[in-house]
C-alpha cells in the first residue's frame, strides 16, 4: 500500500460550494459534524466570483434550512464562525495563492471536489503549483469519469500529485447504514452461507426506484443518464457487497480487495443484456434537450464468472419518476427439490429481501402452513424492521468524517472505479432509442425482456 497521510485533517476545503451537492447534502452533513465536535477546524468554501463572506454564510444557512435536521441546527452558529469563502475561476492561479493564504497555518487540509469531473486534473494540477497539496488529501465526488479510459485518466492525473492513500472516492451508498448491513448481516450470520451460492440461490433482484424526476438537475443529467449516475457506482457496489467471498476481516484493504475480485467476475453488459427508458415528459425538463436519447431507466441482466455465482443472474433496474421511491435486494431461492405436500401450486420461492430505502428493513418470505385441516400454505413474510428516523449518523456525515480521519475502507479504491466502467462500458452512449415510459409506473414494458421469468417484483410501499 502508498504510504501516505495518517495525521488529522486540519482545514476543509469545499470546491463547488454553491453547487447543489453542498446546499442539499454537504452543508448540513458538515454541521452534523461540527455539533458533533468532530471538525473543529477551518472550512472554507470555493466557487464563483462574486460572493461576499455574508452571502455565502446566508447560503449556508438557507441550507441548513432547508435540508438540515435538528442536530445540523445545533451546529451553525458554530460553523458560521469557522466558514471562509475564497471566490475565484479554478483556471486562475490567483484563486489558488488565494486560497494558499486562507489556509494559514494548515499542514493537513482535505480538499472536497464536489465539482465536475472535468475539471479535477485542473484543480489538483494548480493545487500542486500553488504549493498546497503537499500532506493534503482529496474527497472526490461521482461520478468519477464517464467511461473506463477518463476515469483511467482522471486516476493518473490524482497520482501525479497525491498518493493513493491521500485519495478518497466518495460514493455516498456505502456510507448508507442499511447496505452496511448487508455486508454485516451476511458475514455475523452463520446459517445463510450453506446456501449463498448457485446451489440454492436462483437470481437476484435489485430495484432503485424514485418517484421524482429529474427536477433542477437537467443539464448535468443530460451528461450522464441512470448507468452513468447509479448503477456503475451504487448498484454495482450493492451487487459486490451481496455477492463478495468473505473477507478476512472488515479491514481496509481485505474489503476492497473482495470488491475488486468481484467486479473483475462480472460479465460486461451487452446491448442485448440491457433496456433503456425515458419517463414521457423528461424532455422538456429545463436543461433537456428536446430530442434528447438520455435514459432516465435502466433494467440490465447482470451474470458472473466465478465458482460461487456461475448460472446465477443478477436482475437491476434503476429509473427517475417511478411508482415510488424505494430501493430493495430480493435474493429468490430455489424451490424446495421435492414435493412433499403435493401440489406446489401457489408455493412461493422462498426469498431474502433487504429494504434499503427509504425505511430499512430484512424479511424472509416462507411458506406457512394456513390454519385447517389440509397442508396448504401460503407466503408469509418474517421482516424485521426499522424506520429511517432512527439513523443515528447520515452517509455524508459518515464518509466526511472517515476521510478527516484517514479511514479508506468505505471508499472505492482506483482498481475498484476502473473494474465497474469495464462492466458498463460496452452500453454506454448507444445511439438507440430510448423507450419511452408513463411517470408513474415501473418503468417501460420492454424491461420485462431482460427481466425474471415470470416479471419483475415490484416493491411495496405504504404511501
Ligand atoms: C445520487 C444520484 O448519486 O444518488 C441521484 O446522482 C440519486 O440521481 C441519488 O437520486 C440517490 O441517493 P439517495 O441517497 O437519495 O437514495
Amino acid at each position: 500500500m502508498d504510504s501516505g497521510p495518517v495525521e488529522k485533517v486540519d482545514a476543509l476545503v469545499l470546491f463547488g460550494a454553491t453547487g447543489d451537492l453542498a446546499f442539499k447534502k454537504l452543508f448540513p452533513s458538515l454541521a452534523c459534524l461540527v455539533a458533533r465536535g468532530d471538525l473543529d477546524m477551518p472550512i472554507i468554501g470555493i466557487a464563483l466570483p462574486d460572493w461576499s463572506q455574508d452571502k455565502f454564510k446566508d447560503h449556508i444557512a438557507d441550507s441548513l434550512e432547508q435540508h438540515g435536521d435538528e442536530v445540523a441546527l445545533q451546529g451553525l452558529e458554530r460553523m458560521l464562525e469557522q466558514v471562509r469563502y475564497v471566490d475565484g475561476d479554478y483556471a486562475d492561479d490567483a484563486t489558488f495563492k488565494k486560497l494558499k493564504k486562507a489556509l494559514g497555518e494548515a499542514q493537513h487540509p482535505a480538499y472536497y471536489l464536489a465539482i465536475p469531473p472535468s475539471l479535477f486534473g485542473l484543480v489538483v494540477g494548480h493545487l500542486k503549483d500553488a504549493d498546497c497539496s503537499g500532506g493534503a488529501r482529496v474527497i472526490v465526488e461521482k461520478p468519477f469519469g464517464r467511461d473506463l479510459g477518463s476515469a483511467q485518466k482522471l486516476n493518473a492525473e490524482l497520482d501525479s500529485v497525491f498518493p493513493g492513500s491521500a485519495v478518497f472516492r466518495i460514493d455516498h451508498y456505502l456510507g448508507k447504514e442499511p447496505v452496511q448491513n448487508l455486508i454485516y448481516f451476511r458475514f455475523a450470520n452463520a446459517f445463510l452461507e450453506p446456501v449463498w451460492n448457485r446451489h440454492y440461490v436462483q437470481s437476484m433482484e435489485i430495484t432503485m426506484a424514485e418517484s421524482f424526476g429529474v427536477g433542477s438537475r437537467g443539464v448535468f443529467y443530460e451528461e450522464v443518464g441512470a448507468i452513468r449516475d447509479v448503477i456503475q457506482n451504487h448498484l454495482l457496489q450493492v451487487v459486490a457487497l451481496l455477492t463478495l467471498e468473505p473477507p478476512s476481516r472488515h479491514t481496509l484493504d481485505d474489503v476492497r480487495t473482495e470488491k475488486v475480485k468481484i467486479f473483475n467476475a462480472i460479465t460486461p453488459i451487452q446491448p442485448s443484456d440491457l433496456v433503456r427508458g425515458q419517463y414521457q415528459g423528461y424532455r422538456d425538463e429545463a436543461g433537456v434537450s428536446k430530442d434528447s436519447q438520455v435514459e432516465t431507466f435502466a433494467a440490465v441482466r447482470l451474470g458472473i464468472d466465478s465458482w460461487r455465482w456461475s448460472g446465477v443472474p443478477i436482475y437491476v433496474r434503476a429509473g427517475k419518476r417511478l411508482h415510488s421511491t424505494v430501493t430493495e435486494v430480493a435474493v429468490k431461492f430455489k424451490k424446495p427439490p421435492h414435493r412433499v405436500f403435493g401440489d406446489e401450486r401457489g408455493m412461493a420461492h422462498n426469498q431474502l429481501k433487504f429494504r434499503l430505502s427509504p425505511d430499512i428493513g430484512i424479511s424472509m418470505v416462507t411458506q406457512i402452513k394456513s390454519p385447517g385441516s389440509g397442508l396448504l400454505g401460503s407466503a408469509q413474510e418474517l421482516t424485521f424492521h426499522r424506520s429511517a428516523e432512527t439513523r443515528k449518523i447520515n452517509p455524508y456525515e459518515r464518509l466526511i468524517k472517515d476521510a478527516i480521519n484517514g479511514d479508506q475502507t468505505l471508499f472505492a479504491r482506483k482498481d475498484g472505479i476502473e473494474a465497474t466502467w469495464r462492466i458498463v462500458d460496452p452500453v454506454l452512449d448507444l445511439s438507440s432509442e430510448a423507450e419511452p415510459y408513463e411517470p408513474g409506473s415501473w418503468g417501460p414494458e420492454a424491461a420485462e425482456r431482460v427481466g425474471p421469468a415470470g416479471g419483475w417484483q415490484n416493491p411495496q410501499v405504504e404511501k
